[in-house]
């Protein structure tokens, strides 16, 4: 018999080389205000890894009514699981501005995405239904999965005919086992930025029976001609029976949200187990998001902002010969070929020698041999935010293709002192 905390000895993937990379490539410390420009080990660098799409973090609006929330209600109010007895006329209110915005009759609040999202999949199927989703979808979407017994059909990434085919076999299974079928994707998918083929898929309803869930974390507030997300961007928001977001990136906040039909939002509100089991978003979470709502409704040049950052960084990525792959969303990766050790220096290089702190991607993510670096514009950054980035992602590409990383793990700790 083993001691049950024998496996802890076994890190996993990337914990495994925690002693190295604590505090500097994992559980990074940024200080100061949020915003393009932030702190990190002591000195000011250029962000690009923070999902502040619209800067409505530290939008002075946002701190106010965030401040004044925690002042009357405390962090507290209200006690208790909605259902039960943390219901307030606040959290009513944000669910009907969030409902009537996205186009659907009714949404229901939750307090994380993660979460929110694995008790939607696992509240909306049966063991005789059938789920067909996207090989590429969020930890959220496969972890709701996992707690489900219906039967699973996985579609190539984004492909449509793909996904046909598993839609023809989830049919010829639900005949038999008299259940239905769900069909879960994303609207942007968060680590190569290419949007989700939504309308396309819609599509597909006219040849099969099937209910459409959507993850939109980041195409809410970034997508479609009023922010409404993916579903306004393609014109078939109407199509898609679940629609689903979180507080955590455009709305800069935390929690989320599900919106649908009137009788299916009201099932959910009485079965969804991360709701009825938990307590509520508290009141400052609350009012806050009301208020980023508001400004993500009313302030279009956010948007308009965000969008003249994404345009300009893209363009002068690709001018400069970086493969952007196939965005067509704000996430921004750029490709590069090269080990772990090389990707490992490359980052210390541009953090320390040029001030710019990216997201980095390598092994075992992503195959051997492959780099992405993940940019993500917001309205807050600047050009000259992006010259600079430019000017250092030349510099240390062309280190990168001349060899000229050490081929050892950085001594990260030593070199920021
Ligand atoms: C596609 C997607 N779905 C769901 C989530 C989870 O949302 P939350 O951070 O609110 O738990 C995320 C990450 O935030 C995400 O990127």
């Amino acid at each position: 018999m083993a001691d049950l905390f024998a496996k802890i000895e076994n890190m996993g993937p990337i914990g495994q080389y925690n002693k190295q990379v604590h505090g500097y490539f994992t559980f990074p410390k940024l200080e100061g205000e949020i915003s393009n420009r932030m702190i990190f080990q002591g000195k000011e660098r250029v962000i690009w890894s923070l999902n502040n799409y619209l800067g409505l973090a530290n939008h002075p609006e946002v701190r106010a009514a965030d401040a004044d929330a925690a002042a009357q209600f405390g962090m507290a109010y209200p006690m208790g699981a909605r259902m039960m007895s943390g219901n307030s006329n606040y959290h009513e209110q944000l669910e009907n501005e969030l409902a009537a915005f996205v186009g659907k009759e009714a949404a229901y609040l939750m307090n994380f995405g993660y979460q929110g999202m694995a008790s939607i999949v696992d509240c909306l199927l049966s063991r005789r239904d059938v789920v067909v989703y996207d090989a590429e979808s969020h930890a959220c979407i496969i972890d709701g999965l996992r707690m489900t017994n219906a039967h699973r059909f996985v579609f190539k990434h984004n492909d449509v005919e793909d996904c046909e085919k598993q839609l023809q076999r989830a049919t010829e299974m639900v005949a038999k086992s008299g259940g239905g079928i769900l069909l879960i994707t994303e609207g942007v998918f968060g680590m190569a930025g290419d949007m989700g083929k939504i309308k396309e898929i819609c599509a597909l309803k006219a040849k099969y029976d099937f209910r459409i869930l959507l993850d939109d974390a980041h195409g809410f507030g970034t997508m479609g001609e009023t922010g409404a997300g993916v579903g306004e961007e393609q014109g078939c928001q109407d199509q898609i029976d679940v629609y689903f977001s979180t507080f955590a990136k455009s709305m800069a906040g935390i929690g989320a949200f599900v919106a649908g039909n009137a009788d299916l939002v009201n099932y959910l509100q009485y079965n969804l187990r991360s709701q009825i089991f938990a307590k509520a978003l508290p009141m400052p979470m609350v009012i806050g998001a009301i208020k980023r709502l508001e400004l993500l409704r009313t302030k279009p040049e956010l948007k308009d902002k965000l969008w003249q950052n994404v345009h300009a960084l893209q363009s002068a990525l690709k001018e400069a010969g970086f493969n952007i792959g196939k965005t067509d969303t704000c996430v921004t990766p750029v490709y590069l070929q090269g080990g772990v050790i090389e990707a490992t220096n490359l980052t210390v290089d541009l953090r320390e020698n040029y001030n710019i702190f990216c997201s980095i991607v390598t092994y075992p993510v992503i195959p051997k041999g492959h780099i992405i670096l993940r940019l993500i514009p917001t309205a807050m950054h600047t050009q000259q935010d992006i010259d600079e980035t430019i000017v250092a992602f030349k510099a240390v590409k062309h280190k990168l293709d001349e060899g000229l990383y050490p081929k050892e793990i950085p001594p990260v700790m030593e070199a920021v002192g």
